[in-house]
C-alpha cells in the first residue's frame, strides 16, 4: 500500500489543484456540526472565489454531509446515514469524499468512503492538531463498536492529506493541548531531542506540526499494515483507550489526547517494570505530562474495568495482553506481554500521583 502525500499550506491554493488533478464526478464534503460551523466556510470560499473549473462549480447543499460531533457518534449508524446520503445523491465510483474535521471525521469518513461501492476516493483536511499529526495520516479508518474504540475498520489510504494550520485558530485551548499528546508520543517513541524540545512548552507552530508528521510518516512508510514497527505508535493507547472508553459516557469524558496522556504515564511505569526504561525517564514523563494535562481521578469500579477493556484491545495476541512500550525515551519496545496484575499496579501508581 503506497503512502499518501501530505501537502501543507493554504487550502485555497492546495485544493483547486488537487480537484483538477483528481477529476471527481462529484465531490461530497463530510463535516461534523463543529467543522460545519467553523471550517466549512473556508472551503465554501475556495469554491466561490476560484476561477471556475468543472471540479469547482458552486457547492450545493446536497454535497455537504453533516453528523453530530463527538466520539459517541463514531458509529455504524452514522456510517449507514452517510452511505444512504451517497446513494440518494447518486454518488458513483468516481465521486470523491473530502473529510473536513478532526479524528472522528477522518476515521469515520475514510471508512464510509472505503466501503462505499467497494471503495471510492477520499482525501482528508484535518482541522485539529490530533488530526494533523496522527489520525489523518497513514490510512487507518474505522469506527467504535460495542463500546470498543476503533474495533471495526479498514486500512485505506486517502488520496492526499492537506494541512492548513489556519484551522487551528478555531480551536479551544483544551483541544490544542489534547492534540499535542500525540506529539509527545511521537517524541517519546522516536526522537529524544524532540522530547526535550517539547518539554520547553514551545508555541505550537507549523514547523513543529511538520516535524511530528514526519515521525509518523517515516514509521508508516516502513510498515503500513502494522506488522511491526507501526505498533510503536500505539504507545499510551492500550491503557489510554480503555480510560477514554470508560469515561466516554460519564459526565466528565476525557478528550482523546488527555486519555492518552494518562495511558502514557501508566505505560511508562510498565516500561520501567518490563523493558528497562530508567526510573529517571519515568519521572520525567510523569512530571512533564502531569504539568500539561493535570491528574484524572477514577472510581474503584472504573479502575476494575480497565483490565477487561485492555484485554479487548486489537494489539493482543492469542489471549495475551500485548503493549507497545519504551526501552528508552526515543526507542520503542514492541509487543511486550503484560499481566493483569501489572496493569493494575500501573493504574494504582498513576492514581497515587494525584
Ligand atoms: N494512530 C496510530 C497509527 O496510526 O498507527
Amino acid at each position: 500500500m503506497e503512502l499518501h502525500p501530505v501537502l501543507s499550506g493554504l487550502i485555497s491554493e492546495l485544493l483547486p489543484d488537487i480537484l483538477n488533478s483528481l477529476k471527481p464526478s462529484k465531490v461530497f464534503i463530510l463535516v461534523d456540526e463543529h467543522t460545519e460551523e467553523h471550517c466549512l466556510p473556508v472551503l465554501t470560499k475556495v469554491y466561490s472565489l476560484r476561477p471556475k473549473s468543472p471540479y469547482l462549480s458552486d457547492l450545493s447543499e446536497d454535497q455537504i454531509i453533516t453528523f453530530p460531533a463527538g466520539e459517541l457518534h463514531k458509529t455504524l449508524q452514522t456510517v449507514s446515514d452517510v452511505w444512504s446520503l451517497l446513494i440518494e445523491q447518486k454518488a458513483d465510483r468516481h465521486a470523491l469524499v473530502i473529510n473536513l474535521g478532526g479524528g472522528v471525521v477522518t476515521d469515520l469518513g475514510g471508512y464510509a468512503a472505503g466501503c462505499y461501492k467497494r471503495g471510492i476516493r477520499f482525501l482528508h483536511i484535518p482541522t485539529t492538531v490530533l488530526g494533523m499529526v496522527d489520525a489523518a495520516l497513514g490510512g487507518k479508518t474505522g469506527i467504535d463498536h460495542a463500546g470498543i474504540k476503533n474495533s471495526v475498520g479498514l486500512f485505506r489510504m486517502p488520496e492526499v492529506v492537506l494541512t492548513d494550520v489556519q484551522f487551528l485558530t478555531t480551536l479551544p485551548a483544551r483541544e490544542l493541548r489534547s492534540g499535542m499528546a500525540e506529539m509527545y508520543k511521537h517524541a517519546l517513541i522516536h526522537d529524544r531531542a524532540h522530547w526535550d524540545e517539547l518539554k520547553l512548552k514551545p508555541e505550537l507552530t507549523a514547523t513543529l506540526i511538520t516535524k511530528s508528521q514526519q515521525v509518523k510518516l517515516e514509521i508508516v512508510k516502513k510498515d503500513p499494515y502494522e506488522q511491526g514497527i507501526r505498533a510503536a505508535l500505539n504507545f499510551g493507547h492500550s491503557v489510554g483507550h480503555a480510560i477514554e472508553s470508560l469515561l466516554l459516557e460519564t459526565n466528565a469524558p476525557l478528550l482523546h489526547g488527555e486519555a492518552i496522556a494518562v495511558g502514557m504515564i501508566c505505560e511508562a511505569y510498565l516500561s520501567e517494570r518490563l523493558c528497562g526504561l530508567a526510573k529517571e525517564a519515568v519521572l520525567d514523563i510523569e512530571k512533564t505530562l502531569l504539568d500539561v494535562y493535570g491528574h484524572t481521578s477514577l472510581t474503584g469500579k472504573q479502575k476494575e474495568n480497565i483490565v477487561s477493556l485492555v484485554a479487548n484491545d486489537k494489539k493482543n495476541l492469542r489471549g495475551t495482553i500485548r503493549m507497545s512500550l519504551l526501552h528508552e525515551i526515543g526507542t520503542p519496545a514492541l509487543s511486550i506481554q503484560v499481566k493483569d496484575t501489572e496493569i493494575n499496579e500501573a493504574v494504582e501508581r498513576y492514581l497515587a500521583l494525584g
